[in-house]
């Protein structure tokens, strides 16, 4: 395991020592013997851990050695990690989702913005670096429309807001 930087934000370097990682590789170990590779509690309980120990955002190597000692095939990770977007990636270090009720809604504006401006679907990752989604009603509709970056509410967004939200990285 590499140690790491938090490149595509830019924001905060997080260098693991030999220490932190030993104690991340004991906690493989020992999610192993517990079953986690049958056991989905287990394994998302692994995640948050590997996540904790890189400092917030759980990286791409993390992850190949968690496969790799559990015996699971990247690509079933991913598709756990794509479940559990609280679990960040340094793929997605960053998650926007886009109000789709119907206050929000009204002529789909934000939410196409960021499919044709970032190239990117509900439930996928932008090369900007977040994993897009969209939810209903967040329960704010009176200062829509609303987008969350990391789970905290933006009010009163414009494509042009929501874009300096990106480039800012919240
Ligand atoms: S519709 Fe977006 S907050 Fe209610």
């Amino acid at each position: 395991m590499r140690t790491n930087e938090n490149r595509r934000t830019g924001k905060g370097i997080f260098v693991m020592n030999e220490q932190q990682r030993q104690a991340l590789a004991q906690e493989i170990e020992a999610a192993a013997r517990r079953g986690a590779a049958r056991d989905q509690v287990e394994l998302v309980s692994l995640l948050r851990t590997a996540q904790a120990a890189c400092g917030g955002v759980l990286y791409r190597d993390v992850v190949l050695e968690i496969a790799q000692a559990l015996g699971l095939k990247v690509t079933f990770l991913e598709a756990v990690l794509k479940r559990y977007p609280s679990i960040r990636t340094d793929q997605a270090p960053h998650v926007l989702t886009v109000c789709q009720g119907q206050n929000c809604a009204r002529g789909g504006q934000l939410a196409d913005f960021v499919r044709r401006t970032y190239q990117v679907e509900p439930g996928g990752v932008a090369g900007a670096g977040f994993r897009f989604q969209v939810s209903g009603c967040m329960k704010h509709c009176g200062s829509g429309p609303n987008v969350k970056w990391d789970g905290q509410v933006y009010h009163q967004m414009t494509p042009e807001a929501l874009r300096r939200l990106v480039e800012q990285g919240g």
